[in-house]
């Protein structure tokens, strides 16, 4: 079944550098590129490499440079994929020499989706498919969880980046809630473990994704968790990682694969994809990510 990934489309503007700028800091790039990215497009790409029937929401401005032809070159469905006056997304991401990053996001046309589009979208794609994958980097999100629910879809939710915005969504409507370390304290202000202790507590039949970065993820339902190990890279550029990994889980999820092997590929993939540099450049199909798999050593 189709997935629709209802998200930004942004421009990324990369600066390789020795260290991520202090405050009131110059310094010379190492490098310097130009990439697709926005963690819609990112995860629509992950999706379909994934082996997923892909669709992407949202809006790019009416300059769009090449986010539409990447899209639809990758073979995701681009229907409800609005163009709006105004600039296209743009984000500045400095990557260093760990391949730690720091990311600042001007949203341009990702602000512009509307209440009238999230509608026609949601009715639209509710005839191929049942999950929707949201992140917060566009306008009227808490609308697209509550329209998706009234609709009958299923909602997966990336609190990324995390803001006031949050706290208007119940998390009750979302089904699997999907996010990192990070998201999971400022959600609730505390750490990893108390986080999974409250989601368990007071949202019972939300599913839980919570990624560890080098130490692995936890996946939670119904109280019973799964964990599995993160793989060691050599890590160039770890932008668009965890999109990644939410791609390649939603994928798998949705194709009824059992969880311990959904979460072995998707961390596979997310950590292929730390070896290259880019956000949705470096996503590796699926064949990549499986016979990388099988060379491993033990
Ligand atoms: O998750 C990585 C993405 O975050 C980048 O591609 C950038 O555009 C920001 O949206």
């Amino acid at each position: 079944m189709a997935i629709l990934d209802f998200g930004s489309c942004n421009v990324d503007v990369v600066f390789t550098v020795e260290h991520i700028n202090a405050p009131g800091e110059t310094q010379t790039a190492l490098a310097f590129a130009r990439y697709p990215g926005g963690k819609g497009l990112n995860q629509a790409i992950a999706l379909q490499r994934a082996g997923a029937d892909a669709w992407i929401a949202g809006c790019v401005g009416e300059d769009d440079p090449f986010l539409r032809k990447l899209l639809r070159d990758e073979g995701v469905n681009c229907d409800c994929l609005c163009a709006v006056s105004g600039p296209t997304g743009q984000a500045i991401i400095q990557v260093d020499s760990k391949g730690e990053n720091s990311i600042v996001a001007f949203p341009g046309a990702n602000f512009r989706v509307t209440r009238e589009q999230i509608l026609t979208t949601l009715q639209q794609f509710g005839k191929q498919g049942r999950w929707v994958i949201l992140q917060n980097e566009i306008s009227n999100l808490p609308y697209i969880v509550a329209q998706a629910k009234e609709l009958g879809l299923r909602v997966m939710l990336n609190p990324s980046p995390y803001n006031d915005v949050m706290k208007e969504i119940d998390l009750e409507m979302v089904d699997v809630l999907i996010l990192n370390q990070v998201e999971a304290c400022q959600l609730f202000g505390t750490d990893s473990e108390d986080f999974l202790k409250r989601m368990e507590r007071d949202y019972p039949n939300t599913r839980v994704m919570l990624t560890l970065g080098s130490r692995g993820c936890i996946y939670m339902e119904q109280g019973k968790r799964m964990y599995q190990d993160a793989y060691r890279v050599n890590a160039v550029d770890t932008t668009g990682a965890g999109d990644t990994f939410t791609g390649y889980f939603a994928a798998l999820m949705d194709r009824g694969e059992p969880m311990e092997r959904v979460l072995k590929v998707a961390s596979a993939a997310a950590a292929l994809s730390v070896t290259r540099s880019g956000a949705a450049v470096s996503i590796p199909k699926l064949d990549e990510v499986l016979a990388w798999m099988e060379d491993l050593p033990g």
